[in-house]
């Protein structure tokens, strides 16, 4: 529940006053896009929904007019009398188009540019991106035909929500499900961002507390929930990037458009890093990597019997951003409870940084586990900018406006960094 609330910010910012055509089609899944379109008028959009006949078999056009105040369009040619709107119009006043749930027999039509009933003549006609939600039975899904026709509009530049796994209508399991609506707008506020300025960057975040094995039961770690890291990697895909969230344990779903790499500890996560960074653009280390690890890891459970006190032994880790070195830029992060400005700006000086992200961790909604956050921007060239408290996904886009202006800038650490340039 939580996820979608955090989600949820970032849709509504850039989903409001918006409009989206949503496309319906002949599919059991058709009663979820009620909800969708019920979820896109809460955030703010205007919604225009254009249904399949085989759609209204499965519900009925008033179920979305109730929802969205304005008529639902079921036929070219059975246009309501009061709403003066052809396939043209409804094409060119939508932002984005979305088709949910799109059915193999839509897909087919649209991969053969066949333009026979009001959706597939406002998708030939818009210049809007247009998102698929397919769903259907696992066969029908599989087949090769229909992968074809997929692949032909995902090089046409159609973006999916691929279906997800699960029980399926027909009584089989397998892919085919309509993916859940909240990821179907996490693509829709995707593609309605304006900003794509992180095109053609590879962007590497890591994020969450590393787990340092005692036992097989047991672990040192610390209090890190992720949030911060993933709010970025989310951020930086919003902005086209190509992103590699490398993520030690936390309770948050991997992100759609992402590539997660999932790890335990801080040596793993060096070497993850140490793969990823050799040929990416940006570095950004909001990960806690745990600083020490226990000298021996036991294979056995330790029994409370077998011994009357416990020493741990801790070796030091690898500082992992302090070793990347290359032609890209470092965002570190310095969680500080006193002296944040000196002690952050050392921390930048110290691990070569291009930026750092400095927050005081004993403010109130600001740290561990919240949702929000209270940073300090501090740069290589000494620049100093205190933000104030906001949603972790805003902080992620300041943090990014900087990358960007970092990127244009050129490398600011090329001795300390050993850049090529
Ligand atoms: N970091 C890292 N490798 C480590 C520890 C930290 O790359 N082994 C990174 C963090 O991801 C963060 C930055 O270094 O971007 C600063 O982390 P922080 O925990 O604030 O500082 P430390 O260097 O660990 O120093 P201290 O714990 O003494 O404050």
């Amino acid at each position: 529940m939580w996820r979608f609330r955090y989600v949820w910010d970032n849709i509504e910012a850039m989903i409001r006053n918006k409009t989206v055509l949503l496309g319906v089609t002949g599919s059991i899944a058709a009663y979820k896009a009620v909800d969708l379109a019920s979820k896109l008028v809460q955030a703010g959009a205007n919604v225009d929904v254009v249904m399949t006949r085989c759609a209204t078999e499965f519900v009925t056009p008033l179920s979305f007019t109730s929802i969205t105040h304005r008529p639902t369009v079921t036929d070219m040619f059975e246009v309501p009398d009061d709403f003066e709107i052809e396939h043209i119009a409804l094409a060119q006043r939508a932002n984005v188009v979305v088709i949910a749930p799109a059915t193999a027999n839509i897909i087919a039509r649209l991969a053969a540019g066949i333009a026979d009933d009001m959706l597939t003549c406002a998708v030939l006609a818009t210049r809007a991106p247009v998102i698929l939600a397919p769903a259907m039975n696992v066969n029908m899904w599989e087949n090769r035909i229909t992968q074809e026709n997929l692949t032909r509009l995902r090089a046409r530049g159609f973006k999916m929500v691929e279906p997800v796994t699960g029980p399926l209508a027909c009584g089989s399991q397998g892919k085919g499900r309509l993916a859940d609506v909240e990821d179907i707008l996490t693509v829709i506020s995707q593609a309605l961002r304006a900003k794509t300025d992180l095109a053609g960057k590879r962007v590497v975040v890591s994020a969450g507390g590393t787990q340092e094995p005692i036992d097989p039961v047991r672990y040192v770690g610390n209090r890190s929930s992720g949030k911060m890291g993933f709010a970025l990697a989310e951020a930086a895909r919003d902005r086209a990037a190509e992103v590699t969230l490398i993520t030690a344990p936390t309770a948050l779903d991997d992100p759609i458009g992402v590539t997660v790499v999932r790890v335990d500890t801080t040596l793993q996560m060096r070497d993850a890093i140490a793969r990823a960074a050799a040929r990416a653009d940006v570095l950004i280390m909001a990960a806690a990597p745990a600083d020490f690890r226990p000298a021996a890891v036991s294979g056995s459970k330790i029994k409370k019997e077998s011994t009357a006190r416990m020493d741990l032994h801790l070796v030091p880790n690898p500082d992992i951003i302090s070793e990347v070195r290359g032609n890209l830029i470092k965002v570190g992060f310095a969680a500080e409870s006193e002296d944040l400005v000196r002690n952050a700006t050392a921390k930048l000086k110290k691990k070569s940084l291009d930026l750092i992200v400095a927050n005081n961790i004993t403010e109130a909604q600001s740290g561990f586990g919240t949702d929000t956050n209270k940073v300090t921007l501090i740069d290589s060239r000494g620049k100093i900018e205190a933000l104030p408290l906001l949603p972790k996904s805003e902080v992620a886009h300041k943090v990014l406006d900087k990358v960007v202006a970092l990127l244009s800038a050129g490398p600011t650490n090329q001795g300390r960094n050993g850049r090529r340039k």
